[in-house]
């Protein structure tokens, strides 16, 4: 019974397929040929979306490059720079470069230290890193320092700075040449009190509120902290 069903089955299919066979090559050759760009449609679109691809990427990259920061040569003096857009006082889309580690302000970058040395070492510390110690320059620039020295450390702390007392005459100097500035200084009230035996400065920091007035003069032997400062670099 099962092999006659089979055999009446392949009979069958044996007896339709010619005549499927048959009819389609006649009907199909019409069909085929408006076929034929629509198969082209998804193969040009697909393709041309892959060449705006490839060009949007090219041209990201390039973008990236160009904006990086890395893309620039900055000065060998420190090994790795810091850049960062926005600093406050910096030029809109100029980038502010710091060595690594070191605070941008303004045109600037700053230095503090946690170990301490005489005043004459610390200045050759910082010479040493392409720097010199800080020169207060400005009112916004001491406010600037005794914001940041309070938020580094906790505790109550001493750094030299480089003001210092010539042999002579008892004239402050600064270690850059800039002029000694009658109207922007910020000794504490009653100071310098003897700049014969105390010829170097300290920028002294509290962990409580800070007055403005806080330079000191002191010993240039007496080991303190240091702050130094470089120019920053712009690209
Ligand atoms: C300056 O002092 C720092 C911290 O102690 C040290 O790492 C650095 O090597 C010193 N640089 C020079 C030039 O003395
Ligand atoms: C001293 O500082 C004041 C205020 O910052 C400034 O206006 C003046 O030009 C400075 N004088 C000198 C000689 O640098």
């Amino acid at each position: 019974m099962a092999s006659e069903i089979t055999y009446a089955e392949v009979k069958f299919k044996d007896t339709l397929l010619p005549v499927e066979a048959k009819a389609p090559p006649e009907k199909s050759t019409p069909q085929r040929e408006p076929c034929k760009p629509k198969l082209w449609v998804p193969w040009l679109v697909s393709a041309l979306l892959l060449l705006l691809c490839v060009a949007l990427i090219i041209t990201l990259i390039g973008m990236l490059h160009k904006q990086s920061p890395k893309a620039y040569k900055l000065p060998a003096t420190f090994p790795e720079w810091r850049c960062a857009l926005g600093t406050p006082g910096s030029k809109e889309g100029v980038w502010t470069c710091c060595p690594m580690g070191w605070k941008p302000f303004r045109a600037n970058c700053y230095y503090l230290s946690s170990d301490s040395m005489s005043w004459d070492e610390s200045e050759k510390n910082c010479t040493g890193m392409g720097s010199h110690l800080v020169v207060i320059n400005t009112q916004a620039e001491q406010d600037f320092l005794l914001s940041w020295t309070k938020d580094i450390f906790s505790s109550r702390r001493s750094y030299f700075i480089g003001l210092s007392a010539q042999e002579v005459e008892a004239q402050w100097r600064w270690v850059d040449q800039t002029p000694y500035n009658e109207t922007t200084k910020f000794w504490i009230p009653g100071e310098p009190s003897s700049p014969k035996k105390e010829k170097c400065t300290s920028f002294q920091v509290h962990s409580g509120t800070q007055a403005r007035q806080n330079w000191n003069d002191v010993p240039c032997s007496i080991s303190l902290n240091r702050i130094c400062e470089a120019a920053a670099a712009f690209i």
